[in-house]
């Protein structure tokens, strides 16, 4: 018996339906692939994922995303996690690791996986190590947004959110159609509480602090590219498509090293 919460095809438009389906057959030829993006608060790393999702075919899993909805929801969770966030702090090891090892579970991430704001401390990245291992399966590439702190209270001031899409807008860099409005849903945009000047202080002494390592922990093991996420969007993006294609391309160097 179809559960309460199943869809009915049925209902669903043919044009979805369609859609969908050549999605499915773009991704049959793909390669598995396992990438984390890692970068201080604004580096860019929520703006590429979707371009990177979609060619690849990946499930984009964001720590950040998942526990801002377990607060709105009031889990047991998002209690636990409310307060750290607040502050700019990082949540503990074990709340984090169990919410992507749930995740990792997911259908949509059969052919592989973005991980975007996790690990952030060197202790996540081995409790990952250990996770993957058991699956017998690696990591196969990190990229390093590297950008200088000065640019990020811009960035992170201006940005406005779609809660239900995550979708993200700039003021002044990637201004929405209408002020204030989602340009697909036309729904209500919102602040994150923790995008201010003063908050933005305490993430970003708990990225050079707590995520730093784990750059270097990468690094070590050869699978770390460096972008210049000081760069436009775009091209960021096309720093990311020329890194993406080869897997044996420019594994431990920089773009710089080119
Ligand atoms: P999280 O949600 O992961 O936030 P973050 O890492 O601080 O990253 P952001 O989402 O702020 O930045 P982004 O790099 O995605 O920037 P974006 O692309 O949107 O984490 C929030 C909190 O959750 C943490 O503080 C912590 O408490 C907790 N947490 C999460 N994961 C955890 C973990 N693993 N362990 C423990 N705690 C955890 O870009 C920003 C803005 O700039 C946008 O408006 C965009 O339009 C604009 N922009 C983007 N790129 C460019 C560009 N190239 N040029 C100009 N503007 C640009």
């Amino acid at each position: 018996m179809a559960s309460s919460s199943s869809v009915n095809l049925e209902d669903v438009p043919s044009e979805s339906l369609m859609t969908e389906l050549l999605r499915r057959m773009k991704c049959v030829t793909k390669p598995e692939k396992r990438l984390i993006l890692i970068g201080p608060p604004g580096s860019g790393k929520g703006t590429q994922s979707p371009m990177i999702k979609d060619e690849y075919c990946l499930c984009h899993l964001a720590t950040g995303d998942m526990l801002r909805a377990a607060v709105a929801a009031k889990t047991p969770l998002g209690v636990k996690a409310k307060e750290a966030m607040d502050k700019g702090e990082l949540v503990s090891d074990e709340l984090v690791v169990g919410i992507i090892d749930e995740a990792m579970k997911k259908p949509s991430c059969q052919k592989g996986f973005i991980l975007d704001g996790f690990p952030r401390t060197v202790g996540q990245a081995q409790m990952l190590d250990e996770m993957l291992e058991k699956q017998g399966v690696k990591i196969d590439k990190v990229l390093d947004f590297a950008i200088d702190d000065s640019i990020l209270e811009e960035r992170i001031t201006g940005r406005w959110i779609h809660p239900a899409s995550g979708r993200s807008y700039h003021t002044k860099f990637a201004p929405p159609k209408v002020l204030g409005v989602d340009d697909v849903t036309g729904e209500p945009l919102i602040q994150r509480k923790d995008d201010t000047a003063a908050v933005l202080k305490s993430r970003l002494d708990a990225f050079h602090k707590q995520t730093e390592p784990v750059i270097d922990y990468y690094w070590k093991k050869g699978i770390v590219a460096k972008l210049h996420a000081e760069k436009s969007p775009k091209e960021v993006t096309e720093e990311v498509q020329k890194i993406g294609p080869n897997d044996h391309l420019m594994l431990v160097s920089s773009i710089d090293d080119e």
